[in-house]
């Protein structure tokens, strides 16, 4: 089973008509890709994009947050049961910008990931370090509590559906990119920790993606690496002359 991936993260960025023209433009340029593509739109486009990538095998959607409740007085939000009648693919939970400006904490982030997996729906748990933790030293510290608290609690089963995304705070939206050898020895770690907690099959298995700044001039090299299996892209996942390429280097 392939392990890879090019995800998009359009945050809150096209209207309906530009991400409609933004999903069916990548498919025509792309064509069929040889890595799963996702495209994670803005909620009011979901069933729309969703539309654009049923009819092209290798091509997903994904929500950008989703409510921990199943239903009730939550004014504004969408539960994973509405994701999964849409027919929503993935969800990316516990994105850097949710923890900063919604005060997203991991044992929250453990409660909707289970709840969308229980839903079937896939989540991408993003994970990362801001950039004094990073100068301290303390990195690999702070990711492996945030995948402990996300992550420990699922079962082999339910691990097996998850994507985690590594991305640090200081690369995202920053032009400021990890190097390569920075990405990998991150990834290696969250691999190892999936190996100790779940076993070497399931590790094996596992796709980590890396996000920050990737762009079509680096994302060759950073994919090169043995444990990074893609992209979360943000800026560079919202034109098809930057996208594509992006997908075309993995
Ligand atoms: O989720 C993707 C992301 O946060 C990276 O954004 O713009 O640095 O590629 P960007």
């Amino acid at each position: 089973m392939s392990r890879t991936m090019v995800a998009g993260n359009w945050k809150m960025n096209t209207t309906p008509t530009e991400g409609k023209a933004l999903a069916e433009g990548v498919i025509a340029a792309a064509g069929t890709p040889s890595t799963k593509v996702v495209f994670g739109v803005p909620a009011i486009q979901l069933m729309q994009v969703k539309a654009v990538t049923a009819a092209n095998p290798g091509y997903f959607v994904a929500a950008q947050n989703m409510h921990h409740e199943d239903k009730g007085a939550y004014t504004g939000e969408l539960s994973a049961s509405m994701l999964a009648d849409a027919g929503i693919d993935y969800v990316i939970l516990g994105h850097s910008e949710r923890r900063e400006y919604f005060n997203e904490d991991d044992s929250l982030i453990n409660t909707k990931v289970l709840k969308a997996l229980a839903a079937g729906i896939k989540p991408i748990y993003c994970c990362g370090e801001k950039l004094n933790v990073r100068e301290a030293g303390n990195h690999e510290m702070v990711v492996s509590k945030q995948i402990e608290e996300a992550l420990f609690s699922l079962s082999r089963d339910q691990i097996k559906e998850v994507v985690i995304a590594y991305e640090p705070v200081w690369a995202i939206g920053t032009g400021v990119t990890a190097s390569p050898q920075q990405a990998q020895d991150m990834h290696a770690h969250i691999r190892r920790m999936i190996d100790n907690q779940f076993g070497s099959e399931i590790a094996a298995n596992v796709t980590i993606l890396y996000g920050g700044s990737v762009k079509p001039a680096n994302a060759e090299e950073i994919f090169g690496m043995p444990d990074v299996d893609g992209g979360l892209v943000g800026g560079a996942s919202l034109s098809v002359e930057n996208f594509v390429p992006i997908i075309k280097a993995r």
